[in-house]
């Protein structure tokens, strides 16, 4: 038997029920999902989004790394308010333009966010003063290879207290051994180095929540 074995777990009644609770979606992020559906550009998934928007509730200063069509970007500005500012990095400049094209639409001033067209880690060692921190919250969603260097790129530039959020950190099940993968297969490898790398830190502390494809999140400790 297992830690997690319980005589409950949530069905699509409970998801229905969550469904109905939640506020109407703002026309710009069904936008994106609609635009993001074809051709596809992978992006969190709702509920993923709707819990990053809490989590980014009280963070000011945000730098996020992967921004495709800036969905989970919109989240997270929703849940700051007008006062917040956040740095997204995404080389493909055909997508951050699209993303700003809905971030006007959804009511978010070209101030409150800064996106960096570039390869994250080029942008991390270009000491480009934008991504000089601290920040209150970093996420990553990008390549999955590079997470871990990601991650210490900001290490150093992230405020007391701030949170690390991850996404895809379960792969669809390739990272625990649920579905069968390839053992040679990099993006699984890496997430799963990825992982224990940031649970194992003593300078933070985190877990996995098992929302979406996977969501690592860790907070600075004090
Ligand atoms: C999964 S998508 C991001 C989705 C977005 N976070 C969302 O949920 O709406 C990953 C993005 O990472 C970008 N990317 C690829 N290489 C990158 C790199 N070296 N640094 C930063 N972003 C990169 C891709 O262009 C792509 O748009």
């Amino acid at each position: 038997m297992g830690k997690n074995d319980r005589d409950w777990i949530p069905d699509a009644t409970d998801l229905d029920f969550i469904e109905s609770l939640a506020r109407p979606l703002p026309p710009a992020l069904a936008a994106i999902e609609a635009a993001a559906r074809m051709p596809r550009v992978p992006i969190v998934d709702r509920d993923t989004g709707r819990v990053l928007a809490v989590l980014a509730g009280g963070r000011r200063r945000i730098v996020e790394v992967g921004t495709a069509y800036g969905y989970s970007t919109l989240w997270m500005a929703y849940g700051q308010g007008p006062d917040g500012r956040i740095v997204t990095i995404d080389p493909d400049q055909s997508r951050t333009d699209l993303a700003r094209s809905w971030w006007r639409q959804g009511g978010i001033a070209d101030e409150q966010i800064t996106v960096v067209n570039a390869p994250a880690l080029d942008a991390f060692a270009a000491a480009d003063p934008a991504l000089a921190g601290p920040f209150d919250l970093a996420f990553i969603d990008a390549l999955k290879p590079e997470y871990e260097r990601y991650f210490d790129a900001l290490r150093g530039r992230l405020a007391p207290g701030a949170l690390v959020i991850a996404d895809n950190v379960l792969w669809s099940g390739r990272v625990s051994g649920a579905r069968p993968v390839d053992p040679s297969d990099a993006n699984t490898n890496a997430l799963r180095a990825f992982d224990r790398a940031i649970l194992a830190d003593m300078g933070f502390l985190g877990t996995i929540l098992p929302l979406g494809d996977g969501l690592l999140i860790a907070t600075v400790r004090a």
